[in-house]
């Protein structure tokens, strides 16, 4: 007997490229990005049309128990000291959680819970990151080539990006030939 099948949706995992009809594709440029880097002068030096990121997606139904599957390509480089990173957010319904999984380049996943404490994951190649609820995230690149992380999230998440106005607790800079976190002073 012939097994009827559906051809799904196939990603390769060297690039997190998908191949797939209607792709869903977003690309988030220095110019969108107002006030998330530290350096505001290194910020506004930036042609405002320079990629910092592109988020591929594959189309899902809307609704409680449904996913989005995604790949955010974030590009190497520097705003000032500050690597370029994701604007990052806290999922509008909070309790929701999300994994993210490195599959090129190399950088740093920030996470801070509400209370605003902060931690660290390294993302690599084969690195998976199980993102709790209540907790925000941003994807920081510290590489010099794209850092491409496939995630997994329900669609009902949602973003909240207002709660995160003042920024995370912890940014990270090239100082000095190393790569280093400090503390952001608020007031
Ligand atoms: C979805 C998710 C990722 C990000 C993407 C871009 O919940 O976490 O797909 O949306 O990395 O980052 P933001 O949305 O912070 O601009
Ligand atoms: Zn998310």
């Amino acid at each position: 007997m012939t097994i009827p099948f559906f051809m799904p949706p196939g990603v390769a995992f060297a690039s997190g490229h998908f191949t797939a009809e209607n792709i869903i594709t977003k690309t988030t440029r220095s110019g969108d990005l107002v006030g998330v880097f530290h350096d505001e002068a290194a910020w506004r030096a930036l042609p405002a049309g320079t990629t910092i990121y592109q988020v591929e997606m594959l189309p899902s139904p809307d609704g409680e128990g449904e996913l989005f599957v995604g790949t955010t390509h974030l590009n190497p480089g520097r705003v000032g000291d500050e690597f370029y990173m994701t604007r990052g957010h806290f999922h509008q319904r909070r309790e929701q959680g999300e994994v993210y999984f490195g599959l090129r380049g190399s950088g740093l996943l920030l996470l801070q819970s509400e209370q605003g404490e902060a931690r660290f994951e390294q993302v690599s190649q084969g690195s998976v990151h199980i993102i709790p609820g209540n907790t925000a995230h941003r994807l920081i690149n510290t590489g010099s080539e794209v850092l491409s992380a496939l995630a997994v999230w329900p669609t009902i998440a949602g973003h909240d990006y207002a709660s995160l106005a003042q920024g995370f607790a912890l940014r990270v800079f090239l100082w000095e030939g190393e790569i280093q976190a400090r503390g952001v002073q608020y007031g």
